[in-house]
């Protein structure tokens, strides 16, 4: 007996039955709509399409390669090839431009702060902080307080050569041990560490200050200057701004005094590409204490 001979017209939807019955409950015919179908039929087609052009079918250490022989990773090299080609322009004119004069062009400026922003992370935040904000012994860059000099070319030369590394042209001067070297006795740097506290008012002990005046007046002078406000040509800090390099305590200025401080910061020619060094040194600039 042949299905259509079950057919009904189903009065309540207005629709005919499949004639299909299952105990007496009937299939309304209602077929899926053309359009539907096409669609359905193309996306399979787009399916076996896509499946021959592209990377489709997985294989045990790969998959299926594709005619056309995209890779995600050939279009990621693209987009960077693209990028550095943008980038070549830019990279030339920083490179041929001095510092300060790079440090005058906003578009070199934008280039160099962030370039100088990711190889500060890679190259020197472990000693410097992440913020470039310093800890005892290594100097915080975004203050105007510089141990050798704070216009873009000073930051630049630090940066290059180094302070009292390997470099034929590092920056060097040195704080002397004046107890190592004998030059004072334990009271004298008592003293004198005293009157250089009392530079920037954090003295509690006007006499013993008083005492270490002369002293200051005969040792230190020649580096730190007559007021104790340093100098850059000797990377000497200046002792009256309570910026402290090496700790603020009086136990710290002591031990500076008795035994010398030769804070090392690494040269960075031939390590860093000269574009990157100056990025680097624009990037300082541009923190907050720029001269
Ligand atoms: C191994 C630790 C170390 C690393 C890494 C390091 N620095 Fe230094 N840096 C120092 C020390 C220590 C000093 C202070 C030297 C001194 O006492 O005069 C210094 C000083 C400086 C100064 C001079 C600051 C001033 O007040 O004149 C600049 C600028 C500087 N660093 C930038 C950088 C940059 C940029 C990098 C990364 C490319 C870097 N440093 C990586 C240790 C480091
Ligand atoms: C030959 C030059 C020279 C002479 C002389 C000298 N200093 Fe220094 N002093 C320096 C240098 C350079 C530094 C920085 C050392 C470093 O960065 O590692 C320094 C650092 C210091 C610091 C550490 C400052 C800080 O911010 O932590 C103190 C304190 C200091 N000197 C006090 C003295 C006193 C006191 C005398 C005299 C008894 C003296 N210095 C004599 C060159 C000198």
């Amino acid at each position: 007996m042949a299905a259509n001979d079950n057919r009904h017209h189903d009065d309540v939807t207005g629709t005919d039955t499949t004639g299909h019955e299952w105990d007496g409950i009937r299939e309304l015919d209602t077929p899926l709509p053309r359009w539907w179908l096409w669609v359905f039929y193309a996306t399979i087609v787009w399916a076996l399409g896509y499946a021959i052009a592209m990377p489709a079918v997985p294989l045990i250490s790969s998959a299926t390669p594709g005619v056309l022989g995209f890779t995600e990773r050939g279009r990621v090299a693209a987009e960077l090839k693209a990028v550095e080609e943008s980038r070549a322009g830019l990279r030339a004119r920083l490179a041929a431009a001095s510092p300060s004069a790079a440090r005058a062009d906003s578009e070199l400026l934008a280039f160099a702060q962030a370039g100088g922003r990711s190889a500060f992370a890679v190259n020197c935040s472990q000693c410097h902080g992440s913020g470039a904000e310093g800890r005892p012994g290594y100097p915080n860059l975004n203050d105007d307080d510089w141990l050798w000099g704070g216009t873009p070319e000073a930051i630049h030369d630090s940066i290059r050569f180094g302070i009292r590394s390997e470099h034929d042209e590092a920056r060097s001067g040195d704080m002397p041990g004046f107890l190592t070297d004998e030059v004072l006795g334990r009271g004298q740097i008592d003293a004198v560490a005293e009157y250089v506290l009392s530079l920037s008012e954090g003295s509690t002990d006007a006499t013993l200050a008083a005492a270490g005046k002369p002293l200051f007046a005969e040792h230190c002078t020649a580096c730190h200057g007559d007021a104790g406000t340093g100098n850059k040509e000797l990377g000497a800090p200046n002792l009256a701004d309570a910026i402290w390099l090496h700790g603020a305590d009086k136990a710290a200025l002591a031990r500076t005094i008795a035994r010398g401080r030769k804070g090392v910061m690494p040269a960075w020619e031939g390590r860093l590409d000269e574009v990157t060094i100056k990025q680097l040194a624009l990037y300082i600039h541009t923190l907050g204490g720029g001269e």
